[in-house]
Formats: structure tokens, sequence, C-alpha cells
């Protein structure tokens, strides 16, 4: 047949069905589509490139930042047993096997999307309401509730909360379009859709691999971050077995915060730089150094002044007990223009053992002195326990709900 892609055996046989069924009609327009649009071409390196989704913690948290992420909380349907809750985690972690690997899901929707994994993690979380639903109330990590009220929120509903949580991230948004659409189409008599975030970071190619990338208003934004493989970055990241099915896991607080980029840019780079207390040009503490250098918040400037301004972000941020460190994992989102601005800013992704030791009084601090306040507030907020990673055989979340 005229136009028939060489390299796509399952084109031919779509093709002669095609032929068979409709007639010599369908057949000229699909040899026209084959002919006007080449086979997409082999996947680049980066585009094979595969994070391993088995392992004792699960993908997607000590995974180097990939260039794009989907956040999609689900609220399970009235009436869920723990029986079906662990059924739908079967059958997504045989859903993650396959798509992390670049293979496609069973009855994938759209197969030839599997094949360019482009560092495809997925990464599951629990709210509260898996809790109540599985009846397992006393399974509940006694943190996993929402956040406090803090000074300055302007939480929506269509942003907050949610029962499940997948984090999908990778290079490439095709491959993460084709990965939602697959999970959430394996949900849906489970599930539904309670809010959806978009993220992006630059996309891979544009800056070296491991380069900290910026956020919306300019800065670098990710610097101080435990480092993975370190006996720091367990300490802060992983449960240590409290309670003890979760032991290996984690939790994720998303909070999806606007900036107001209008009235942001009507500051100088001065000022947006003693907003945040390192420079605009490569981020660099304004106490002196490289970027990498920690800022040093007891350095005086020639005048005698603080170096690092008493309100800035990186000061007010910086841990007041060896316990209150986190791990960001921020993505920026922009969804266009909206009644009186923009709406854009950062999903700020941040994981830890435990949010009540390591995150709130660091959250209440900025909520109370930051001066990047003045042009942020969080809209929306969640929280999720991470269980722990699966291995062959095994599914996600079995720690909890195996009977
Ligand atoms: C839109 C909101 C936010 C923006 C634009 C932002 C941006 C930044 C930037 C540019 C830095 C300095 C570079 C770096 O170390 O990455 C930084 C540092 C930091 N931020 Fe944020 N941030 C935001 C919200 C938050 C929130 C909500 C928290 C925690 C509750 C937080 C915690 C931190 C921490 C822990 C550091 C490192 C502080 C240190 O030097 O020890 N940030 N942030």
């Amino acid at each position: 047949v005229k136009g028939e892609p060489v390299n796509s055996s399952r084109g031919v046989s779509r093709r002669r069905f095609l032929l068979g069924a409709a007639g010599s009609a369908a057949l000229v327009s699909a040899g026209r589509a084959a002919q006007a649009l080449p086979a997409e071409p082999e996947a680049s390196p980066a585009g094979e490139a595969t994070v391993p989704a088995q392992g004792e913690h699960q993908a997607g948290v000590d995974t180097p930042l990939q260039s794009a992420a989907i956040f999609t909380a689900y609220n399970l349907v009235a009436g869920i047993t723990r029986v079906e809750i662990a059924r739908l985690m079967q059958l997504w972690t045989d859903d993650i096997v396959r798509l992390t690997q670049g293979r496609p899901a069973l009855g994938d929707p759209v197969p030839e999307l599997a094949a360019i994994p482009a560092r495809l993690t997925v990464t599951v979380g629990f709210g509260p309401g898996v809790f109540a639903a599985a009846a397992m109330e006393g399974a509940r990590p006694s943190w996993l509730r929402p956040l406090p009220a803090f000074k300055g929120d302007r939480l929506q509903a269509d942003w907050s909360g949610g029962d499940l949580l997948v984090q999908l991230c990778a290079d490439d948004p095709v491959t993460l379009a084709h990965a939602d659409q697959v999970l959430t189409s394996t949900a849906s008599s489970f599930a539904s859709v309670a809010w959806q975030q978009h993220g992006f970071q630059r996309a891979r190619g544009m800056t070296p691999d491991g380069t900290v990338g910026r956020n919306l208003m300019g800065f670098v934004d990710g610097i101080v971050n435990p480092v993975p493989g370190t006996a720091d970055f367990d300490a802060v990241v992983w449960n240590p077995g409290q309670p003890p099915w979760l032991k290996g896991g984690s939790c994720l607080i998303v909070r999806r915060i606007r900036m107001d980029l209008q009235r942001w840019s009507s500051l100088d780079t001065r000022q947006r730089e003693e907003v945040f207390g390192r420079t605009a040009a490569d981020g660099s503490p304004l106490s002196g150094g490289s970027p990498q250098d920690r800022p040093d918040l007891d350095a005086r400037d020639s005048s005698g002044l603080s170096a690092i301004p008493l309100f800035a972000h990186v000061r007010l941020a910086a841990p007041t007990s060896p316990e209150e460190r986190i791990l960001r994992r921020p993505f920026n989102y922009d969804s266009g223009p909206i009644a009186g601005g923009r709406d854009s800013g950062l999903i700020f992704a941040a994981y830890c053992a435990n949010p009540e030791r390591q995150y709130i009084a660091m959250q209440r601090r900025l909520a109370d002195h930051d001066l990047l306040n003045s042009w942020v507030s969080a809209v929306g907020s969640a929280v999720f326990a991470i269980p722990p990673g699966f291995k062959d055989g095994h599914y996600l979340g079995e720690s909890l709900l195996k009977i």
C-alpha cells in the first residue's frame, strides 16, 4: 500500500483493518496521513533514559529533577474498601513498572506513546482519606492531616487536599500526558480526579544536567538541599518506621504558591536580591562566595548592616535546629491570565520524614516574617504519606494494605 510506514508492523495491520472495515476511502486517508507525517524518529539518549521503578524507596524523590511534572490528586469513590484500594495499587504498580521502562501499559489506549520513557517516575501518596476508607485509622501517621492555617494563606478547595496523589515527572511532556491518561483511566472505577497541577523546569538539554533551575521570579531555586545517597539525605527524607508500614517512605507536602509577577516586575535587581538574600545573576549569597556557599547570616556589609537582610527568605528559611530540614523538589507553573492577573508561580513540593518536626515551624516563620510574602501567596495545600518502594512481585502500599 502506497505510503505505508515501513517500520511499524502495528501500523500495517491497523491500516489493513481500516481497508477491510471501511473500504477505499479509509485507505486513501490513512495513506495520506502516513505520507504527510513520517513516523516519530528513534528516541534520543535522553528519550530512552529510564529510572528504575522498583527498590527500597519509590522513585521520583531522590531522582534528579526532571523537566516537567504533573501532580494529580484523586478522591476515592464512596464506599470503597481496603481490598479495592489494594486492587487499584496492584493495577497502578503494573502500569508503573511498564511505563517507566518504556513499555505500553496493559490495554494501553495509545501504546505508541510509551516508547519514550524520558526518565519517567511515578510517585504515589496516600492522603488521610485512605485510612478512613480502609478502616485503618490506627495506621495513619499522626502528622497526616491538613497543615495548620498560616498567615497569608489564600487556599482554594480546588487546589487542596485529596485522598490519593500521583506525582508524575519526566523530561518530556508527551510522555507525561500519556502516563497521566493511563493512570487516570486505570483509576476510573476507584477514584476521580480532585485537582491536577502541571509544572515545569527548563527543558532537558537547555542547561547542563544537574543545573539548579530558576523560578518564574528569575532566581535559582533549589540550591540548599540534602544530597541523595548521603546519610543526611536519608535522615531528612525517609521515614524510619513510624508507623512501621511507612519505613522507607516519606511525607510529601504540595503547596501551590501564586506569584504576583506584575508587581514583582516593578522591583529593581537589587531590591529583588534583598528579598531572597541571594544574587539574581547566579544565586550566590549576598554575604559573598559562590552559589554553593551557605549564606553567612552574621556577615555585615561596608556600612555595618546585615549583608543578608533580616527578613530575607534565605534567613527565615534557614534551619533553627538540626531537625528542621526538608528536600525541595519545586516546579514552576503557569496557567495563563485570570481575572485581575495571572495564575503562575511555584508548585512547592517538599519531602521530609516528619512534617511536624521538620516543616511546620519553618513555614510558620516564613508566613509571619518573610519579605517574599508581599509577592506570593499559597492558593493550594495538601499533605500525603508516601509509601515505601516495592520489589518485584509486590505492589505499592502493600505494607499497609495487605490483609
Ligand atoms: C513561591 C515561593 C518560594 C520561592 C519563590 C522560593 C525561592 C527560594 C530561593 C530562590 C531560595 C534560595 C536558593 C536556594 O537555596 O534554593 C530559597 C531557599 C529556601 N527556601 Fe524557598 N521559596 C519559596 C517558598 C518556600 C517555602 C514555602 C519554604 C518552606 C516552608 C521554603 C524553604 C526554603 C529553604 C529551606 C531554603 C534554603 C534556606 C537555606 O539557605 O538554608 N521556600 N527559596
